[in-house]
């Protein structure tokens, strides 16, 4: 196993049975084998800095029904709210303010926000913030939007693709909803212009090791700018609800073989990580990844963008998680930096 390792690191390809027997296989003594490379990787590219991108979760409706989610349209418990557009500004002044040079606008896929009106806002921030990096991630659109939004000033799109197989994501979505227009719609984002992120959930019911696998063959074809992974974990107002979750471990393991897999990529250390295990968070950093995204929106909505249960700092302001991530990242030998962190070459993910 650690030869397969070997090879990843020293660039070369790995089969998709390959990658499974990793993937099935994998223990403690595996994972430390392979994070010092990962890590050691990592490093080369972006030293010890950690990234960070203020994400503002503006509205919580969804016309969607995504059968692991908690702001699916069939769920009438959750309480809906948007922001405004001036709600939003507050947002990134504050997030300005606290030296975040990215801004992340993340939503349900809610056709209150024309075109027009998306246009609107991202142009508002782009001119006041002109510094600033502007990630979207409100779901599949058209290419004509897409274009738009681009135009208007936006740098950086996020669609996880959640499953890389077909058949698992028809398990994952009503039938209404298309794995090809998915990817599709990556390629598309990529085509205009735009760094792009995928990426998916780790132990999302009917998940095998060689969905897994093919995760990481679909990576290597994509080469996306980013990639967001996390432990799926169970919202209590889904049909997924007595689903068990991903764990630390395999999520970990799979942030490793990402890095050696696509050694430039940005690659976050995510909330869903920071929820199932108290320091998952700086486990995931020690793993290779090399970006946070912690939470702009006002703590009176945060509640209620509940992908999943026990979410954590829902109760906290933005300048608390802020100072909480800094020690934290501090405790284990890394630097948060004011930067909009881009990928150190694009052009080889390209
Ligand atoms: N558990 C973990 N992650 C989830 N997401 C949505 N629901 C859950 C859940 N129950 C992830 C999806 C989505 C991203 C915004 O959050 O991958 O793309
Ligand atoms: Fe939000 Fe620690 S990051 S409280």
């Amino acid at each position: 196993m650690k030869e397969l390792i070997d090879r990843l690191e020293a660039g070369q390809e790995l089969s998709k049975e390959e990658y499974a027997s990793l993937i099935s296989g994998f223990d403690s003594q595996l994972s430390e084998y392979l994070f010092e490379k990962s890590c050691r990787l990592r490093q080369k590219f972006y030293r010890k800095d950690v990234y960070i991108r203020g994400l503002i979760e503006f509205t919580n409706y969804c016309k969607n029904d995504c059968l692991y989610c908690g702001i699916r349209r069939s769920n009438k418990n959750a309480e809906r709210y948007r922001l405004s557009k001036d709600d939003i500004m507050l947002c990134c002044h504050e997030g300005y303010d606290l030296g975040f040079r990215t801004f992340v606008l993340q939503g349900g896929e809610d056709p209150y926000y024309t075109d027009e009106k998306m246009v609107d806002i991202i142009s508002s921030i782009k001119t006041g913030f002109p510094d600033c990096a502007l990630t979207l991630s409100v779901g599949e659109k058209t290419h004509e939007s897409y274009k738009a939004f681009f135009d208007a000033g936006a740098d950086r799109y996020l669609l996880r693709h959640e499953t890389a197989n077909p058949m698992h994501y028809s398990k994952l979505h009503p039938s209404g909803l298309s794995w090809q227009n998915r990817i599709n719609c990556l390629y598309d984002l990529k085509s205009i212009g735009y760094q792009v992120g995928c990426g998916f959930m780790v132990g999302s019911p009917y998940q095998t090791a060689e969905d897994l696998a093919q995760e990481l063959i679909f990576l290597k074809k994509l080469k996306p700018h980013m990639v967001g992974i996390g432990p799926f974990i169970a919202h209590h107002d889904t049909p997924f609800r007595d689903e068990k979750s991903g764990t630390m471990e395999l999520t970990l393991f799979m942030l490793g073989l990402i890095r050696l897999t696509l050694p430039y990529v940005l690659l976050p250390s995510t909330t869903a990580l920071g929820t199932i295990h108290p320091l998952g968070r700086e486990k995931g950093i020690l793993a290779g990844a090399n970006v946070i995204m912690p939470n702009l929106s006002p703590v009176s909505v945060r509640k209620k963008y509940l992908l999943y249960d026990n979410k954590i700092c829902t109760g906290d302001e933005a300048a608390e998680c802020r100072q909480c991530l800094q020690n934290r990242m501090k405790s284990i030998g890394y630097n948060v930096v004011t930067d909009r962190g881009d990928c150190v070459s694009p052009s080889m993910q390209l």
